[in-house]
């Protein structure tokens, strides 16, 4: 069941989490996505923390969570088809085709929960 309160205390954690990697990227910037956010600047406008903020939280879970959960996927389904894992564990050229599989059988994510409209024509 959906904890809202849980879910925005967690929010709130990791906003405070990031700002202090903010604050410091922006004295310092460093070779990483956090500094190319603080920096960013087109026709002279510059991302505020809030939509750096907003950014990061979409990035983190798009990140992680379709990762883990594809990789794991993918060990379930070679372990639980073990002539797939032994063609992979023979011909390793096959583990590009074995992950996209992996994607296409068993995707990590069902449905994106996004605004997207189509343009009227
Ligand atoms: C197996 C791995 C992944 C899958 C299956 C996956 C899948 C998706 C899907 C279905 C969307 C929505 C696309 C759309 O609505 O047009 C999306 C968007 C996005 N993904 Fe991934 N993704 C994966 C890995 C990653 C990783 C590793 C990152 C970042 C490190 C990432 C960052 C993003 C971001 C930022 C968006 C939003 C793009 C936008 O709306 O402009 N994804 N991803």
């Amino acid at each position: 069941m959906t904890n809202w309160e849980r879910g925005i205390q967690a929010s709130a954690e990791l906003k405070a989490y990031l700002a202090a990697i903010l604050e410091e990227r922006r004295r310092q910037p460093a070779d990483d996505v956090i500094s190319v956010l603080a920096t960013a600047e087109l026709d002279g406008e510059h991302l505020d923390d809030e939509e750096i903020f907003s950014f990061l939280r979409l990035l983190l879970p798009a990140g992680v969570e379709t990762t883990f959960r594809s990789t794991g996927n993918l060990l379930y389904l070679l372990l639980t088809h073990p002539e797939q894992l032994d063609a992979v564990r023979r011909d390793r050229s096959l583990l590009p085709q074995a992950i996209e599989e992996g994607l296409r059988f068993e995707p990590p994510l069902l449905l994106t929960a996004g605004s997207r409209r189509a343009t009227p024509s």
